[in-house]
C-alpha cells in the first residue's frame, strides 16, 4: 500500500517506520527540514529502543522516504495518516491547528478514493471539523474518507507496542466498505497474529484514546492515595498492589505508586478530557481529583527528604533519574523538573544523572542560568553521589536497582535515600545502613531494625521531628 505519514515526531515515525516494515511503501512528511534531513540518513532525533536500526533498514530496502513536499506526498498516499502533534493551548484544550493544516492539503491536492487516518490525539468531534476543512479547500468535490485509528504506543516500547498492540480501534462511518477493507488489508499483520480489531463510530474512537490514558491514570492516583494511607495504617503498598492485581479484573499492571506519571500523553490527555467535559456542561469530578494526587507527588517527596535535611540550602543533593518513565529521554511533565525547580528554589545544589536525558535536561536548565550554575550535570550515578547530603530516586532505571551499597555510603555525606519509584529492597537498604524512605512502604520489622542501625545523631533526629510540621511547606 502506498502511504503517506504527517508528522514526524515520536508517534509519526514510530508509524512510518513500523509500517515500512510491513512491507508498505511510505513517505514520512514533516515541515523541519533538519529532522528530514537527519531522518533521511537514518539518524533518530529522539531516544527510543529499536526504531533506528528499523529506520536504516526500510531507508534501504528503499521503502520509506522523507520528504516536506506536502503536494506530492498526498499524491503519491492511498492512505494519508495524520499523526502530528496536538500541543495543550493555556486553557489545556488540544490546539488542532497542525492536524486541520494536514486536513487543508489533503483538501486541496486530495482526489477521489484516497483515505484520511487520523492518529493526532484530538477532542471528540474532531472528524467533523477535519471532514469542514477538507470541504473547505477542495477545489471541486471528491469521494475520500475520514478515520479515527488512536495510537496507544508508550514510548520506551513504542515499536514493540506497533507490531503487537492490545487491540486495533478505527472509527468509520458505517458507509465506508471500501475503507474497512483498506484497513483489514493495512492490519492483516496484526489482525492474523490474533489482534482484536474494534471497529466503532468515529465519535466513539475519539472517546476512546482520552478515555484509556485518563483511566491510567486514575489507577496511578489511586495507588498513590492509598500508599499515602498503607503508611498511616502500617501495611505495605506493593504487597498490597500484589493482591489487588491477582483480580483478574483488577490486574497487575499500572499499579505502582511513587511520584507519579508524566510524559506527552497522561497528563495532557487528562487535562483535555476534563476540558472537553467542562466546554460541554460535565464536570469530571474524578478526573480533577485524579491531576490534584498527581500534582502533590514531587511535594510528598521534599516533605520526606526535609524531615533528614530540613535546611535545604547548600545542601547537596543528588538525583537519579530525570526522564518521565525509563527507556526513554523524555522530560516532558517529568516530575525531575518540578523536583528540582523546588530545591533549587530552597538554594540546594543538584547533582543529576540520567542514562540518556541528560542533555535534555542541560538545555532546559541553561535558560535559567541563575539554577544552572547550582547543577552539577555527573557522568555516572556514582559521580552524581559526592558528597551528597541524600539521594533521591526518580526514574526507575534498571541500573539503579542493584546498587553497591558500601559505595554509594562511602560516597555519599549522610546515608539517605528516598526512593520516588520503590525501586530499592528496602531491607537490603535499611541493612546497608542507609536511611531509607519510599512511597506506601512498611514491612513488619522493618522500622525498629531502621531505628536501631540509623547512623545519624540522634540529636538530628530531634531536629527532624522538630521540623515535620514546618516541612508541608510547598517552595513553589
Ligand atoms: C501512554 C499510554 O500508555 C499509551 O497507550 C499512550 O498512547 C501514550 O501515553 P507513555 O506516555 O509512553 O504512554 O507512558 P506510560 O508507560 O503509560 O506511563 C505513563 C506514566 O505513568 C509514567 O510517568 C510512569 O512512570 C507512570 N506510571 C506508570 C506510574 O506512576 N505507575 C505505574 O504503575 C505505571
Amino acid at each position: 500500500m502506498k502511504i503517506a505519514v504527517f508528522g514526524c515526531g515520536y508517534v509519526g515515525l514510530a508509524t512510518a517506520v513500523g509500517l515500512a516494515e510491513m512491507g508498505n511503501e511510505v513517505i514520512g512528511v514533516d515541515i523541519d527540514e533538519k529532522k528530514l534531513g537527519m531522518l533521511s540518513s537514518g539518524q533518530v532525533p529522539f531516544f527510543e529502543p529499536g526504531i533506528q536500526e528499523m529506520l536504516k533498514h526500510n531507508l534501504a530496502e528503499g521503502r520509506l522516504s522523507f520528504s516536506s513536499d506536502i503536494h506530492s506526498a498526498i499524491q503519491f498516499g492511498e492512505l494519508i495518516f495524520s499523526a502530528v502533534g496536538t500541543p495543550p493551548k493555556k486553557n489545556h484544550e488540544a490546539d488542532l491547528s497542525a492536524v486541520l493544516n494536514v486536513a487543508e492539503s489533503f483538501g486541496r491536492y486530495g482526489s477521489n478514493g484516497k483515505i484520511f487516518v487520523n492518529k493526532s490525539t484530538v477532542p471528540v468531534g474532531t472528524s467533523e471539523k477535519i471532514r469542514e476543512t477538507i470541504e473547505l479547500f477542495a477545489y471541486q468535490p471528491f469521494d475520500y474518507c475520514v478515520l479515527s485509528n488512536p495510537e496507544f504506543l508508550r514510548e520506551g516500547t513504542a515499536m514493540q507496542d506497533f507490531f503487537h498492540p492490545d487491540r486495533i480501534v478505527i472509527g468509520i462511518e458505517p458507509k465506508d466498505l471500501d475503507a474497512k477493507k483498506m484497513m483489514d488489508t493495512l492490519y492483516r499483520p496484526m489482525i492474523e497474529q490474533g489482534v482484536p480489531v474494534q471497529y466503532t463510530d468515529i465519535r466513539s474512537a475519539e472517546v476512546i484514546k482520552y478515555a484509556s490514558n485518563s483511566f491510567l491514570a486514575t489507577r496511578i492516583s489511586f495507588m498513590n492515595e492509598l500508599a499515602e494511607f498503607c503508611e498511616l495504617a502500617g501495611a505495605d503498598i506493593k504487597t498490597v498492589a500484589k493482591g489487588m492485581g491477582l483480580d483478574k479484573r483488577i490486574g497487575t499492571t499500572f499499579l505502582d505508586a511513587g511520584l507519579g506519571f508524566g510524559g506527552s500523553c497522561l497528563p495532557k490527555d487528562l487535562a483535555a478530557l476534563i476540558e472537553k467535559g467542562e466546554a460541554l456542561g460535565f464536570d469530571f469530578e474524578l478526573l480533577k481529583q485524579v491531576q490534584k494526587i498527581n500534582q502533590k507527588l514531587p511535594e510528598r517527596m521534599i516533605n520526606k527528604l526535609k524531615k533528614y535535611v530540613p535546611n535545604l540550602q547548600d545542601a547537596t543533593i543528588a538525583l537519579w533519574g530525570l526522564s518521565f518513565k525509563p527507556k526513554t529521554d523524555d522530560l516532558r511533565e517529568a516530575p525531575s523538573l518540578k523536583l528540582m525547580k523546588r530545591l533549587l528554589k530552597a538554594k540546594a545544589r543538584l547533582q543529576v544523572f540520567d542514562p540518556v536525558s541528560m542533555h535534555h535536561a542541560e538545555n532546559i536548565f541553561l535558560e535559567r542560568p541563575e539554577f544552572f550554575s547550582k547543577i552539577t550535570f555527573a557522568g555516572s550515578a556514582h559521580q552524581a553521589l559526592q558528597n551528597a547530603d541524600a539521594l533521591l530516586i526518580v526514574t526507575e532505571w534498571d541500573e539503579f536497582r542493584n546498587p553497591d551499597y558500601a559505595k554509594i555510603k562511602s560516597l555519599m555525606k549522610q546515608p539517605i535515600i528516598i526512593d520516588g519509584r520503590n525501586l530499592l529492597v528496602p531491607k537490603e537498604a535499611l541493612e546497608s545502613g542507609f536511611i531509607y524512605e519510599s512511597f506506601g512502604r512498611n514491612l513488619p520489622g522493618l522500622q525498629s531494625q531502621t531505628q536501631k542501625k540509623r547512623s545519624l545523631k540522634s540529636k538530628q533526629r530531634v531536629t527532624y521531628r522538630s521540623n515535620v510540621k514546618k516541612s508541608q511547606v510547598v517552595l513553589e
